[in-house]
């Protein structure tokens, strides 16, 4: 890593952390009056505010103020952008909707920025407690500006598992069904928390060994992804190869709960 990779991103995530702080004051000054926010949907169960659309917008006038070259790839603004080249930002203003309409704390802001396709920096900012984890290509996995790392635990039977079982459509609940029994009791838990960005945060800080999800978006994934490759972790689609910051299914964890759930979902 040369001394100009590494310049470049620190600015990066110096511009994640600043945009992340301006959509999570958004969010917190409407949770206040989530009762009387007016639900969209989406699709089935898939519903978005103008919270959602305010988080973003902020984040998108921080980043361009900043780098007035970036593209943004956003959930709710720009959900099609195609073009991978130079610098992109993939958003996500307020991972975990369900949660923050129902006061769950349990609810995020994900924004990562890759250079030329390659992830450089990234956070995820949980906005119910504060906890801001970062992590630069080649710099380490932060929580709070403390190194995190995965977990060490290698048998299963200790293991703590994080998982996003389907509510926005009917597609892959066969597969879980299929899939849970196993899981369930081999292992000493799985977990629904409800945001797949603080999900893969929570593998990279160890606090669960691994997780899958069968359908996300990039911007549910790109941060943790980072996170979670920086934190000595893997992540990876259903055929093992490294996971693709694309609409996807994925696997992680630490190397050895990785290679384990992988086998089980697959
Ligand atoms: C959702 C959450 C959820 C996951 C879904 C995501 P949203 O994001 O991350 O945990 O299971 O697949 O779409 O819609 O709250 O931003
Ligand atoms: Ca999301
Ligand atoms: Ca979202």
């Amino acid at each position: 890593m040369t001394s100009g990779q590494t310049n470049t991103s620190r600015a990066l995530l110096a511009t994640c952390v600043a945009a992340a702080a301006r959509a999570a004051e958004i969010i917190r000054e409407r949770s206040d009056n989530r009762r009387s926010l007016d639900w969209e949907v989406k699709s089935h169960a898939d519903f978005v505010t103008d919270v959602d659309r305010a988080a973003e917008r902020a984040i998108t006038e921080v980043v361009s103020s900043r780098h007035a070259d970036a593209k943004i790839l956003g959930e709710e603004l720009s959900p099609s952008l195609q073009d991978s080249t130079g610098l992109t930002f993939v958003v996500d203003p307020l991972d975990g909707t369900t949660n923050f309409l129902h006061g769950v704390p349990a609810y995020a802001v994900s924004i990562a920025a890759m250079v030329g396709g390659e992830l450089t920096a990234g956070v995820v900012l949980n906005v119910a407690n504060g906890e801001l984890f970062s992590a630069t290509a080649g710099g380490g996995a932060r929580l709070n500006g403390q190194p995190i790392s995965v977990s060490p635990i290698t048998e299963p039977s200790r293991a703590l598992i994080g998982t996003g079982f389907p509510f926005k459509d009917g597609t892959h609940v066969d597969e879980y069904l299929r899939t849970l029994p196993r899981i369930m009791q081999e292992t000493a838990g799985i977990r629904r928390p409800g945001a797949a960005s603080l999900d893969l945060a929570a593998v990279a800080c160890g606090r669960f060994e691994a997780f899958w999800e069968l359908k996300l978006a990039p911007w549910d994934i790109a941060a943790g992804l980072l996170l979670i490759r920086e934190a000595g972790g893997i992540a990876t689609d259903l055929s093992g190869r490294p996971c693709p910051v694309d609409h996807t299914a994925l696997v992680a964890g630490n190397p050895s709960m990785h290679a384990w759930l992988l086998e089980r979902v697959t």
